[in-house]
């Protein structure tokens, strides 16, 4: 007999086995997704962004969405510790390979979560195209306000919003689609505003396109600070 969810009821020696179907997009989030992310990332144009901004980060940094580590290489020595948050287990595997001479604290848990830090405790924040895809930026952001010091900067590469509307309209289109098979990744979120909306202020902000298919590369790249 079928059961509720595709699998088979089976009654022999009284107990009932459940056969479940594969979960096809379960392996593929687990074992196919952090291999195309690592890819994704690794290419000329990335690397330039990072060399340019992460140099930035100093003292006790926290790297929200660490991924496969691709930015620990451009951290200076300026950086006494960086903590990288990230929910998922195989990204972290591979950051791990990368760590160098770094002192890495994984958090292996999501952003929107409580961070075990003390308020005002991190002098840097580092996120990198991450933004995106966290269901609930809003909480997340809030989370890293509340562990950056007053005097801290929360440095930010994301891609998002296109402001032209014949881009725009792509990216509204895509995103459903897209978000399925790009690990929650949406295409058309207004970074800054998002940002912004947390109570942070931007000093510094820059807003292009970076070689590629444009709904997936207008790039939000700059600084944020905490007001008051
Ligand atoms: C496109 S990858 C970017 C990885 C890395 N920041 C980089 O620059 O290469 C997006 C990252 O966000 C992470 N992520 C997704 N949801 C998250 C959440 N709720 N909290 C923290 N990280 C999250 C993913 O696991 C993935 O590592």
């Amino acid at each position: 007999m079928e059961s509720p969810d595709g699998g088979f009821w089976s009654l022999e020696n009284r107990r009932v086995r459940v056969k479940r179907k594969p979960d096809l997009m379960g392996l593929y989030a687990k074992f196919v997704l952090p291999r195309i992310i690592d890819l994704a990332m690794s290419n000329r144009k990335t690397r330039h962004l990072r060399a340019a901004w992460i140099p930035l980060a100093c003292g006790e940094v926290l790297e929200v969405g660490i991924g496969s580590g691709l930015n620990l290489a451009f951290y200076s020595s300026e950086v006494r510790r960086v903590f990288g948050v990230d929910p998922s287990v195989e990204l972290q595997r591979m950051a791990r390979k990368r760590l160098g001479s770094i002192d890495v604290e994984f958090l292996s848990q999501s952003a929107e979560e409580p961070l075990p830090l003390a308020d005002g405790s991190i002098d840097t924040v580092v996120l990198t195209w991450t933004l995106c895809s966290i269901a609930d930026p809003q909480r997340a952001l809030k989370e890293m306000k509340r562990v950056l010091k007053a005097c801290g900067k929360l440095i930010f590469v994301e891609h998002g919003r296109a402001p032209d509307p014949g881009v725009a309209v792509w990216q509204d289109r895509l995103t459903p689609l897209w978000k399925r098979i790009g690990g929650g990744c949406h295409l058309n979120r207004r970074i800054d505003e998002m940002i912004k909306q947390a109570g942070f202020q931007i000093p510094e902000l820059t807003a292009s396109y970076i070689p590629g298919p444009r709904p997936m590369t207008y790039t939000y790249q700059g600084i944020a600070r905490t007001i008051g």
